[in-house]
């Protein structure tokens, strides 16, 4: 497995699997048969409500816990919790998780990255991060750290490759977690002609030709799938390598277009909202 180096030393795979909208059945058994097949990187969040079949998947793996790289997120309502990470814990069935983030810059979010920088402390996270903190937020952000994130997580795919970020980033040596980096399965993306010209050329995939661009970019991918041939495909990744041309073209899809338009309502609604936990 390939791995990227973080700020703080400790090695991340560069690819993984997604469970953002996976029922709990399905988030189990997507956790169980990619991690079987040679994943090493989960991700999930507390807002997903199936942290438990998350954990029941890594256990059911046969998988050492050492040996995955598990990211969660505290959600919104959680950030004044004291007991919040303690309580992510305890869902994932773990005593550490790889990595953790604050998922929104809603509510009070500097509480929620002091929890963070706790867990850090405490060794409850191997590093920290944050997540959809584009722009103002990150700018507001760099006030109040004590610990520089390891990570952002942000929507990232070759509609929107996230340029002016990546210049923040570099500055601190904050890596880039992509969210929908199949456009959410978006077929006018996977279906852009460029990748069916690379694929044939490589012997792949649209999609496995567009997470490669990704995780030549540099960023981490965590594509969601429930699809057990897709799951596989999407791992098989990292035996070819784009030129710098072809890397180029593909970047030069961004047109700007984000799939997910955020408000500030919205950001509000967040903070409002509290996932209904599973309760086992
Ligand atoms: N931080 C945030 O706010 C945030 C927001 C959204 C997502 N995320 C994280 O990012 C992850 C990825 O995002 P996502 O799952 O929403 O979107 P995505 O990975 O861009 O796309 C997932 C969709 O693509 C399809 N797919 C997967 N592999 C494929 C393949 N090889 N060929 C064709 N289609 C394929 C899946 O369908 P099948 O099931 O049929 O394979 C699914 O419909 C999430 O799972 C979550 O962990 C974070």
């Amino acid at each position: 497995m390939e791995t990227m180096k973080l700020n703080n030393g400790i090695e991340c795979p560069v690819i993984g699997i997604g469970t953002y909208m996976l029922q709990p059945a399905d988030a189990e058994r997507s956790v169980r048969e990619a991690l079987k097949m040679g994943y090493s990187l989960v991700d999930t969040a507390n807002a997903y409500v199936n942290e438990r079949a998350v954990g029941r998947g890594m256990r059911d793996s046969g998988v050492e816990r050492e040996k995955i790289f598990l990211s969660t997120k505290l959600w919104p309502s959680e950030y004044e919790n004291p007991g919040a990470v303690d309580e992510t814990l305890e869902r994932l069935g773990v005593d550490y998780v790889d990595l953790l983030y604050i998922h929104q810059p809603a509510g009070n979010w500097p509480a929620g990255y002091r929890q963070l920088e706790k867990a850090y402390r405490e060794g409850k996270a191997r590093s920290i991060g944050i997540s959809n903190f584009e722009g103002k937020y990150i700018e507001e952000l760099e006030g109040k750290l004590e610990i520089v994130p390891q990570f952002i997580q942000v929507e990232a795919h070759p509609y929107f490759t996230q340029k002016e970020l990546r210049a923040t980033l570099d500055k601190y040596g904050i890596r880039l977690m992509s969210w929908y980096p199949l456009g959410h399965g978006d077929k006018k993306l996977i279906n852009e002609p460029i990748f069916a010209t690379l694929g044939e050329k490589y012997g792949k995939t649209p999609a496995q030709i567009i997470l490669r661009w990704h995780t030549q970019m540099g960023f981490a991918v965590i594509p969601g799938s429930r699809n057990v041939d897709h799951i596989r495909d999407n791992l098989d990744i990292l035996d070819f390598r784009l030129t710098d041309t072809e890397m180029e073209m593909i970047s030069a899809l961004d047109e700007g277009r984000r799939y997910y338009n955020r408000t500030d309502a919205q950001l509000d609604s967040f903070a409002a909202w509290r996932p209904d936990f599973e309760r086992a």
